[in-house]
């Protein structure tokens, strides 16, 4: 016998896919519209690497930030089951989505560096160099190994277990510190210091 109820979530499920395609590709072509009327670059193409190096560090620096006030706000109300899965989330765009995209933004910054022949001895250019290789051997080797360790903690021990606790807090912590870096380049390529 037919259910009438049993259906009815189904259909009232937004296309959320096709929708955020849709808003994506509005996105890129009303900014590539911008991007063939602008007059503020030397080339079509560094406007290009700025437009896609910019839109990287908004989706990284936001994202970690946004990441680091809600760790902040589940370390206060000591919600052990809340930090567990802030740190699985932490995980999951930390691998997923900053790690490619922080890569797409170093290579559109060296594409930069070489278009307009910035030079690589340029102080700020250093400095953001300096603090990208910060960052990227933080995430290798100590902000990738320790997501592991916490969701293998997770698996055998549990969320409760003072040695899962722990371990979030503290790799938490660190990811703070990342952000410092991150902050820190991010005024450097704004203020172009000491050139
Ligand atoms: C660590 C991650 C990085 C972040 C978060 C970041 C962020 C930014 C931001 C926000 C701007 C816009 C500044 C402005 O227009 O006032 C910018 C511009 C720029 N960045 Fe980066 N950047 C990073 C790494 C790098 C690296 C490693 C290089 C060089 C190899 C680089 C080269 C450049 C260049 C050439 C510009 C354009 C400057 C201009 O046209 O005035 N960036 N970056």
């Amino acid at each position: 016998m037919e259910t009438p109820h049993a259906e009815a979530p189904a259909q009232r499920r937004l296309p959320s896919g096709p929708i955020t395609a849709a808003i994506g590709l509005a996105v890129l072509i009303v900014g590539l519209v911008f991007l063939f009327n602008t007059n503020g670059f030397t080339s079509h193409w560094y406007a290009l690497f700025k437009w896609v190096h910019v839109t990287g560090a908004v989706i990284w620096v936001g994202g970690g930030l946004t990441l680091t006030i809600l760790a902040a706000r589940a370390e206060r109300s000591a919600d052990a089951g809340e930090m567990a899965t802030i740190a699985r989330q932490a995980a999951f765009v930390g691998e997923r989505v900053f790690a490619p995209v922080g890569l797409i933004v170093f290579l559109m910054g060296i594409a930069m560096v070489i278009n307009l022949h910035w030079g690589w001895g340029t102080t700020w250019i250093v400095i953001g160099l300096v603090g990208y290789v910060i960052t990227f051997l933080t995430g290798l080797l100590v902000l990738g190994p320790q997501a592991k360790r916490i969701s293998r903690l997770l698996e055998t021990k549990g969320a409760e277990a003072a040695e899962t606790q722990a371990a979030i807090q503290r790799i938490l912590l660190l990811a703070r510190v990342d952000m410092g870096v991150l902050l820190l380049v991010v005024a450097d390529m704004i203020l172009k210091p000491f050139t």
